[in-house]
């Protein structure tokens, strides 16, 4: 039978009613294509079964109710091993049952039909609905050592998430590769890109469900790219396996697959400022005029970061000694101003005799080799360099010493660049070898988490050598780098579209795991038009990791660069978020809980809402829980939104707008669309010009009139240190419970107090009809005026501006009690 006629009929059935003659079990050469054959053998193992088929080894196992793992190889499974799951199975309720055609395999949740022959799997939700099913022909096959698993497409399947992957927030009719790349000016369709994440989540009838195919070798994802099959997932060698996740919500999945990969660790506050940078400020001169100037312009700003001039000659744990004569002496002025310093490391350590990192990593023998030991020495910034092996605890182990150069001149913040391996040519050798934590490897599995490692290493490093908590950025990844480190998205350009492929980029990262993330705002290389930069500074306010970068052969780009109207636009924004630091913050924790976003795809809060996918709406994105965030490119005079359900409020005039809307808006150059979801708490404090300084002691709870029920969960520490891990913290429940016509500030936890001695309430969308009662105790708000952007001197050229623009609302200040507190409306 040729490979056609193999085919033919099947992907129109249900799997369990193939006929056994139509798949042939090992396509006969010269094809060279191996398929799994038929079950010959199936046996209880510790959370599940193993199988044997003619040509395969299995085993399905519950991680928990929902998460299901499928491992697969040709030859007996190896040990297990991996660097992004660290969850282990629980014991969960498990029951597995076999009749003549078929094996099931169930949790509470998961019905895994398992067809014998031939041998392929299909996901069932426990009410029979089919979710995820081989191609049974295909199911799971090998060619040479490449193996590929093969998904039937579903009516109307979409695909979300992948990790830092360009292209259509919906990737149906797309497919990728993953191979972490230096992708310099990488165009805004470009792929594959720095990072790799093999996760996605597809979604049809109703119904979600998360893949993630954990394996490090270059891996290959079709969502029905030149087929109108399948979807697939394959990777150039070692074993198929895959965690299958399924849950309600895309939501849930990525707290799942979080709770497998793990999820990050509360970041220091003052990363969550604006931080300023360019390749390269020096010398320390330069970036005490910075951050003075920043300081004098009142742009408010928590961070200066270093680029590879800092170093002498771009050698590893050097300063240049003019440029830098005193490094920790300058970061003690920088932090007297209310400045943290970043600084940038790359893998590669300069091959030069006498020099101190060189010489010791060669004693100690941390670098990576050729099969012969001759390291492996290619050219980077520094010249000719040697890398240390991330793989290996001992590489690792002298890495984190190494940091502890860093943390003895006062610098709070690694950035982690270069680490794909970048070097010239672009080309490493497939046959450098790598410890691979003791199973070894070469390049073709282990390129995949070099970064991944590199990140870990200088992770653990500052964590033992720095005071506070340290702040990781990386480059490049693999699944699970939310544990180390945040990421951004490398050497974009200054051009609108590649802003607007930004958005999607952080979002569908934030889909897949990664809730720190950021853009170089203004772009990388070539210089932005004053308008680009205008809006985005705007956008960047409303990202998680928020830093101002540009290329080294570039103009200044710092905001006041632009021009006094800039400036304006800039201090407004950058203010803004500033104000905002008590809902980012708490955002922060929240993501450090359930593994959910900072900046969220409406993909997670509106799945099945078909027009959220629409490419004229698909950048659209939620900050925080609640703030809808617009962004169109810089050119555009209107705007065409979409509104999901719902009820939302202009974020500067507090104008109702109803979801379920497809609506022309009017853009204003200085004012980035923002709207704020019904039944929501936006808590805010004064302003401030860095996270270092204490905002007044008020905190301003604004809550938006809604008809949905809503819990918010606000949090509060001191920002830097690891004593809320043993109960220095303070959380309260925000509660919206409109049936009952009460909002209750729940009773707080943690030991901490509030930063906020008093708490304004500022409703919007509430009038004189309504009155309010707090603790049984009819109170009188009284009538007030928000202004969130304060009018800019130059009116904008579009004339579209209104210097006066603000909000009518009721407010009324009360103590701030960490007993409950209900206010009830009538
Ligand atoms: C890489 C980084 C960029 C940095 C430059 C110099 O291109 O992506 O951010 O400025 O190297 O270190």
């Amino acid at each position: 039978m040729g490979q056609n006629s193999m085919v033919v009929t099947t992907e129109a059935q249900n799997i369990s009613s193939l006929k056994k003659e139509q798949v042939p079990h090992a396509i006969p050469a010269p094809y060279g294509l191996l398929t799994p054959g038929k079950v010959e053998k199936v046996k209880q193992v510790e959370h599940g079964i193993a199988i044997k088929t003619t040509n395969s080894y299995v085993e399905i196992l519950a991680y928990s109710p929902t998460v299901i793992r499928v491992r697969m190889d040709k030859k007996v499974l190896g040990k297990d091993f991996s660097y992004a799951v660290v969850e282990k199975p629980q014991s969960v309720k498990t029951a597995w049952e076999q009749s003549g055609d078929q094996i099931v395999f169930s949790t509470d949740s998961v019905e895994v039909k398992i067809n014998k022959d031939p041998f392929a799997v299909a996901f069932y939700s426990k009410d029979g609905k089919l979710i995820n099913e081989d191609i049974a022909s295909m199911g799971t096959s090998w060619i040479g050592e490449q193996v590929t698993t093969y998904k039937k497409l579903q009516p109307e399947e979409r695909f979300i998430g992948l990790g830092e992957k360009t292209g259509n927030l919906d990737r149906k009719g797309t497919g990728y590769v993953n191979w972490n790349n230096d992708s310099y000016g990488y165009g805004a369709n470009e792929d594959p890109i720095y990072s790799s994440i093999p996760f996605y989540i597809g979604l049809h009838d109703q119904l979600c469900y998360g893949i993630f195919m954990d394996n490090t070798f270059k891996s290959d994802f079709n969502f029905g790219a030149s087929n109108n099959r399948f979807s697939s997932f394959g990777a150039d060698g070692g074993e198929m396996n895959y965690y299958f996740i399924y849950r309600k919500t895309v939501a849930d999945i990525i707290t799942d697959y979080t709770a497998l990969t793990g999820r990050m660790a509360l970041p220091p506050l003052w990363s969550l400022g604006y931080q300023q940078n360019r390749y390269s400020y020096y010398p320390d001169t330069e970036v005490i005029r910075i951050a003075k100037t920043l300081r004098e312009k009142k742009i408010p700003a928590d961070g200066i970061t270093l680029d590879i001039h800092y170093m002498e000659k771009y050698k590893l744990f050097t300063w240049d000694k003019k440029r830098f004569p005193q490094p920790a002496e300058m970061n003690k002025e920088l932090e007297a101003m209310g400045f943290k310093t970043t600084v940038i490391v790359d893998p590669g350590i300069k091959v030069e005799n006498g020099y101190p990192a060189y010489e010791d990593g060669t004693q100690k023998d941390v670098f990576i080799k050729y099969p012969d030991g001759q390291p492996f020495t290619a050219e980077v910034w520094p010249g000719w360099c040697n890398f240390p092996d991330f793989t290996s605890e001992k590489g690792r182990d002298w890495w984190e010493e190494k940091v502890k150069f860093l943390a003895n001149t006062g610098v709070d913040g690694i950035w982690n660049d270069m680490n794909e391996i970048a070097s010239w040519g672009n080309k490493m050798p497939f046959n450098v070898l790598f410890d691979y934590d003791g199973q070894g490897a070469t390049t073709i599995g282990a390129h995949n988490v070099y970064a991944l490692q590199m990140a870990r290493a200088s992770y653990e490093g500052a964590k033992k050598s720095f005071n506070e908590r340290p702040f990781i950025l990386t480059r490049a990844g693999y699944a699970g780098l939310q544990r180390y480190t945040a990421i951004w998205t490398g050497d974009n350009r200054a051009e609108d579209d590649h802003m607007i492929a930004g958005v999607r980029l952080l979002n569908s990262l934030g889909l897949s795991g990664v809730a720190f993330t950021g853009m170089d705002i203004g772009g990388f290389t070539g210089n932005p038009s004053i308008p680009l930069y205008a809006r985005w500074i705007q956008i960047g306010a409303f990202t998680p990791y928020f830093r101002g970068h540009t290329a080294v052969n570039t103009k200044s780009a710092e905001p006041w660069t632009f021009g006094e109207e800039v400036t304006e636009i800039a201090r407004n924004f950058i203010g803004l978020r500033y104000r905002l630091m008590p809902y980012i913050y708490s955002n922060f924790y929240n993501a450090t809980q359930n593994g959910l976003p900072v900046m969220r795809s409406l993909a997670i809060d509106y799945s099945f809402d078909n027009k959220i996918y629409d490419t004229r709406y698909q950048n659209e994105y939620l900050f925080g829980p609640d703030m809808l965030v617009l962004p169109f490119e810089s050119k555009e005079q209107f705007g065409e939104a979409y509104f999901p359900k719902g009820i939302w409020y202009d974020l500067y005039t507090g104008a109702v707008q109803n979801g379920n809307e497809e609506k022309i808006i009017k853009l204003a150059y200085n004012k980035l669309p923002v709207y704020v979801k019904g039944s929501s708490f936006i808590p805010m404090q004064s302003l401030v010009q860095s996270t270092q300084q204490l905002p007044k002691d008020t905190l301003v709870l604004n809550i938006y009139k809604g008809h949905t029920d809503n819990t918010y969960s606000y949090y509060e520490d001191d920002g830097k240190s690891y004593n809320y891990q043993s109960g220095d913290y303070y959380q309260r429940d925000f509660v919206y419970d409109p049936a009952n016509n009460r909002i209750i500030l729940k009773k707080k936890t943690g030991n901490r107090a509030s930063l906020f001695k008093n708490i304004k309430l500022v409703m919007h969308g509430f009038g004189q009809q309504e009155h309010f009662s707090i603790g049984g105790h009819e109170v009188s708000f009284k009538k007030d005026f928000v202004a969130l952007l304060t009018p800019i001197s130059k009116f904008d050229p579009q004339g579209v501006a209104n210097p006066l623009e603000g909000e009518d609302v009721l407010s009324h200040v009360i103590k701030n009690s960490d007993d409950e507190i209900v206010i009830s409306i009538q």
